[in-house]
């Protein structure tokens, strides 16, 4: 989403269409430009840089994006995760079985809430 509207990508698809490489990156950015999410298991599970794009919101992206971060984190033999959710998307996390902890702080001037999912 962020990356669309940068300088970087908007050269990029420049340098695409110019020699010729845009169908074949197409394809790839339509499987991998859909969503974004991290899972960073040196941080205990901490789940990061989650994203959607807008016009694919609420139809189940996230939840599935989400879905198979918390299998691999299982997976990898961690019994929950944790992250800095944006109050925007704390609703989100909730309907994920998150509890919010802690106060609410800024990051990057937004306001945040640690929430946490441990595994059932
Ligand atoms: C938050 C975000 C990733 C959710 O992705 P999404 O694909 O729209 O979510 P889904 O469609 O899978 O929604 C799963 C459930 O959460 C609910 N939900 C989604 N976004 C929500 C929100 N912002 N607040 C409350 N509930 C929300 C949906 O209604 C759905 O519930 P349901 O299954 O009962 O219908 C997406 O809105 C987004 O990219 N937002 C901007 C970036 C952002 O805020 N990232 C998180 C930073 S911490």
């Amino acid at each position: 989403m962020y990356l669309f509207k940068s300088k970087v990508c908007q050269n990029l698809w420049k340098w695409m269409i110019e020699t010729d490489t845009v169908s074949i990156s197409w394809q790839f950015m339509m499987v991998w430009l859909v969503g974004t999410a991290r899972l960073d298991p040196g941080l205990n599970g901490k789940v990061g840089r989650l994203a959607v794009l807008y016009p694919y919101r609420r139809k189940g992206v996230g939840r599935r994006l989400m879905s198979f971060l918390h299998q691999s984190a299982w997976d990898m033999g961690l019994s929950e995760v944790w992250c800095h959710a944006q109050l925007s998307a704390q609703g989100f996390y909730t309907q994920l079985g998150y509890t919010k902890e802690g106060a609410v702080f800024q990051e990057a001037g937004i306001d945040h809430i640690t929430m946490r999912c441990v595994r059932n």
